[in-house]
């Protein structure tokens, strides 16, 4: 029997069913019933408490409202949560991550459970770790210009420095520092290299390791430094992001230092909003950086490569714009 033309459409149509037109048509009563779930899409950081990571989010929401789909909001402070979130994100439904781990060294981990979960994976901030030590390049990753970040650190401690008219060779620099993580080695060495240049003497330069990456951590590493060197009576204060410096800062207060013995300059420019709306401290600024673009930029490769297929750049970076009390409220007025 030769199918007449209407039932001839029909089957093409069941056929097509995947291009939109025809789907479109034919789904029209299915859709009123069991309307198609929103793609689902994770992002996972170390320390949900910090408003770095706060801003990232919501940066991920604004690409999420662009194109369409839900983001998964998870805090993984630690290897047993990654692990948990990634078997949630798999039982939703979802088809990728962007994550911010909170041990670079879980990377090889994490990038295998992904792969068996079906979902794709982007790192921010901290660069996943392989086992010899090197980055694991086929995951793609953004994250900040660290060195050049770090350098404009130095270079504006510098700048202020000599503002006061303190000497290069009288002043002590506090690096907080936590080379576990390359990033964070990386803007501090920036840094103390720029100072150096600067004039200020290697036997000035002191670096502390924090234990934690919060301000306690950073308060007990300038602490240690300051015990060990009461002949410094001038610090320039750099760390790895705005919670150690803000904690150094808090550790010079605590033996006598204000305002006017200390400058203090942090980086991401998200953590320290509250301080430098502050009267005058021995934290004098920070380099910005936008987490809330991090965040977007990262979700939209993620949706772009689980949508369209197409792959993100395996390294994009972001620099930064220096933020003190006198240009505060235009730079967060700028980058929203
Ligand atoms: C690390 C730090 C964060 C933030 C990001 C930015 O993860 O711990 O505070 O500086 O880098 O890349």
């Amino acid at each position: 029997m030769i199918p007449s033309k209407t039932a001839l459409a029909a089957l093409l149509c069941l056929g097509l069913a995947a291009f939109a037109g025809c789907a479109k048509k034919s789904d029209n009563s299915a859709a009123a019933t069991a309307p198609t779930a929103k793609l689902k899409l994770g992002f996972l950081v170390k320390q949900p408490e910090e408003p770095w990571f706060q801003s990232e989010w919501k940066g991920a929401e604004k690409a999420a409202a662009k194109y369409g789909f839900e983001v998964v909001q998870l805090g993984v402070p630690d290897g047993e949560k990654v692990i948990t979130a990634i078997d949630n994100l798999a039982a939703v439904g979802a088809k990728g991550f962007v994550i911010c781990t909170p041990d670079v060294r879980l990377g090889p981990a994490i990038a295998n459970k992904a792969k068996q979960a079906g979902l794709k994976v982007i790192t921010v901030d901290d660069q996943f770790v392989g086992p010899d030590g090197k980055f694991i390049a086929d995951v793609p990753y953004l994250g900040m210009s660290a060195s050049k970040i770090g350098e404009s650190v130095g270079v504006a401690l510098a700048a202020e420095m000599k503002k006061r008219t303190w000497r290069a060779d009288e002043v002590g620099v506090c690096a907080i520092t936590f080379d576990q993580l390359e990033t964070i080695r990386q803007r501090t060495t920036g840094a103390t290299d720029a100072l150096a240049a600067a004039g200020v003497p290697a036997a000035h330069v002191f670096r502390s390791a924090q234990k934690t990456q919060d301000v306690e951590g950073s308060f007990n590493a300038a602490t240690i430094l300051l015990t060990q060197h009461p002949e410094i009576k001038r610090w320039l204060i750099c760390g790895g992001n705005d919670t150690a410096v803000l904690g150094a800062v808090r550790a010079t207060e605590q033996r006598g230092f204000g305002a006017d013995s200390v400058i203090g300059i942090g980086i991401n420019g998200t953590d320290c909003i509250d301080e430098l709306r502050r009267k005058p401290t021995g934290f004098f600024g920070s380099m910005r950086v936008s987490a809330l673009t991090e965040g977007y930029l990262t979700s939209e490769m993620l949706f772009h490569w689980v949508n369209d297929g197409v792959a993100p750049p395996p390294d994009t970076r972001t620099t930064g714009i220096f933020m003190n009390r006198e240009n505060l409220e235009q730079v967060l007025r700028d980058d929203q």
